[in-house]
């Protein structure tokens, strides 16, 4: 109804403003005073995660990405080796899975059949199952043996929008547990990222106040039937969320690609006026910062309309984009957060435009409760 729309046309609007506080609420009272952090819900006794050598992230859609963003967070930090699987792929390949395996299951809704019967799976293989969910007492998180729930509040519109944020949240404070349990080798390092994280909230609100230069991206690129976007590290998952967005709400062609790649076979597709959106990373990353920029280069030398997402601060892009969107900076692992922001608000002002219904796109369910 109108009154729960909050004055907002659609529900994916307003659960698109509501990120900084689904970021907010999804770390409240999860780090002690002493600086420690504390998952209450978390089951497990930190002797059972110490036991764990090997970590397989099972989700669908949107919140697999969340999951690609989590394996390079949760490796980093923990030195676990960690894979990411979509849940209708993981149980009929005969995956090597033990007690010792941690199963990571990301499900908003926590009802999505595919990822159940992925855990249903995981534990008769006798494996240990986390799940991180949105929705209290849903069958995922009744199934796990623990649960890190995501503070997003309802999510009303089918395409997950803060859904996703929180989950990647939930995922980082997973690795970071994960880390702490293990020893404070990496001690230092939590205590950054987690002030770092509470930075977030501020700088999605940023984000969000700058929406309007998307909005007007959105109406000069209306007519456009195809889009890529580029990243790498974890801007590349962030690229696979971007088009994933523009397929389930504008029903245009669009790819994610690693950046690394382009030369490997998207660069053929690129021709005079092809909008390319990039995902830079931070200068930190120097090496693959400079990288991305000579991808640039070759894609606007063959003519790609370049929309260039980059840390402020960051000119060395800006002789070959054709639009710069800034973004706030922030450690690399935790660039999600602030980049995917815009490519929501484009995917959504283009779904709009084109006169599609932005909270229940054609042929999509919110919970595809069959496999
Ligand atoms: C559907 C929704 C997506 C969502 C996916 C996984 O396809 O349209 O937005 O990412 O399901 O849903 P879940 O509830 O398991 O996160």
């Amino acid at each position: 109804t109108a009154a729960e729309k909050g004055g907002y046309e659609w529900f994916m609007a307003k659960e698109i403003d509501e990120q900084p506080k689904a970021v907010a609420d999804t770390l409240l009272g999860r780090v002690g005073a002493d600086g420690r952090l504390q998952l209450d819900e978390m089951r497990l006794s930190d002797d059972e995660l110490r036991e764990i050598d090997k970590i397989i992230v099972i989700a669908c859609g949107t919140a697999s990405y969340a999951g690609l963003v989590a394996k390079y967070a949760i490796e980093h930090w923990t030195r676990i080796p960690c894979e990411v699987e979509l849940a209708s792929e993981f149980r009929y390949r005969d995956p090597i899975i033990d007690r010792s395996t941690l199963v990571v299951a990301i499900s908003q809704s926590g009802e999505t059949m595919d990822t159940l019967m992925a855990i249903r799976y995981a534990r008769q293989q006798r494996a240990r199952v986390l799940s991180i969910c949105n929705t209290n007492g849903s069958t995922i998180p009744r199934e796990s043996d623990a649960v890190i729930y995501t503070h997003a509040g309802p999510e009303i519109a089918v395409a997950s929008t803060k859904g996703f944020l929180s989950q990647m949240v939930a995922c980082y404070l997973l690795g970071l547990y994960l880390a702490q349990v293990k020893g404070a080798k990496y001690g230092d390092e939590i205590s950054h990222v987690i002030d770092e994280l509470h930075a977030i909230p501020a700088k999605v609100q940023r984000m969000l106040d700058e929406g309007d230069q998307v909005r007007k991206l959105a109406a000069d690129l209306v007519d456009r039937r195809s889009f890529l976007f580029l990243g790498r590290h974890v801007g590349f998952p962030v690229a696979l969320e971007g088009a994933l967005k523009l397929k389930e709400l504008a029903y245009v062609h669009a790819e994610g690609f690693a950046a690394g790649e382009l030369k490997h076979g998207p660069i053929a597709l690129v021709e005079k006026g092809l909008p390319m959106f990039v995902v830079v990373p931070p200068r930190a990353r120097d090496q693959l910062q400079e990288k991305i920029v000579s991808n640039i280069q070759e894609v606007r030398a063959r003519g790609a309309y370049t929309i260039v997402l980059v840390e402020d601060g960051d000119d060395s892009v800006v002789p070959f984009a054709d639009v710069v969107i800034r973004l706030p900076r922030t450690p690399t692992l935790l660039q999600p957060l602030v980049a995917t922001v815009p490519l929501q608000i484009f995917a959504g002002e283009l779904a709009e435009l084109l006169g599609h219904d932005v909270d229940q796109p054609r042929n999509l369910a919110k919970s595809v409760t069959v496999e």
